[in-house]
């Protein structure tokens, strides 16, 4: 009786690590392929950065456009998350958006697709 009694607790406690274990292994996964999280606000400056600068070198600076039409939330209004998106991880082969694959992971150009819609301030 006493071992059957010691036996299931371990059991139990055993089955609340495992339980626990699964479930930071999910949050870490999750985080990972970043569902639904931003990037850390160490890149999200860096990708603001590179908006303005990079970006901003053809589609002006306040982006309001130049080379590359205007990406203010207006003139973007009317396309889709993921035609934007993928214009910037890929370009637009004949014209001159280049791919920014190899720079920026697909949920951070979701996230600055978010950005443009929202505005990026003008600073
Ligand atoms: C070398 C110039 C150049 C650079 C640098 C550039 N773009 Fe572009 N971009 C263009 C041009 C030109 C177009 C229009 C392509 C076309 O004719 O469809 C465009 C189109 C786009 C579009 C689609 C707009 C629309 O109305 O359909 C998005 C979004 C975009 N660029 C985002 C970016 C982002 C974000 C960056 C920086 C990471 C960037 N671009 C850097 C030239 C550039």
């Amino acid at each position: 009786m006493r071992t059957n009694g010691t036996t299931t607790r371990v059991a139990f406690r055993t089955a609340g690590w495992m339980v626990l274990a699964l479930s930071v292994c999910g949050a870490l996964s999750a985080a990972a392929i970043g569902v639904g999280t931003a990037p850390p606000p160490a890149r999200q400056s860096e990708l603001i950065y590179l908006l303005k600068q990079d970006c901003g070198a053809c589609h002006g600076m306040t982006l309001k456009g130049g080379l590359g039409p205007a990406l203010l939330p207006g003139a973007i209004a009317g396309k889709d998350n993921e035609t934007l998106v993928d214009t910037i991880l890929d370009g637009r082969p004949g014209t001159p958006m280049p791919p920014w694959r190899f720079e920026i992971a697909p949920r951070e150009a979701a996230w600055l697709v978010k950005q443009l819609r929202k505005g990026v301030d003008k600073r």
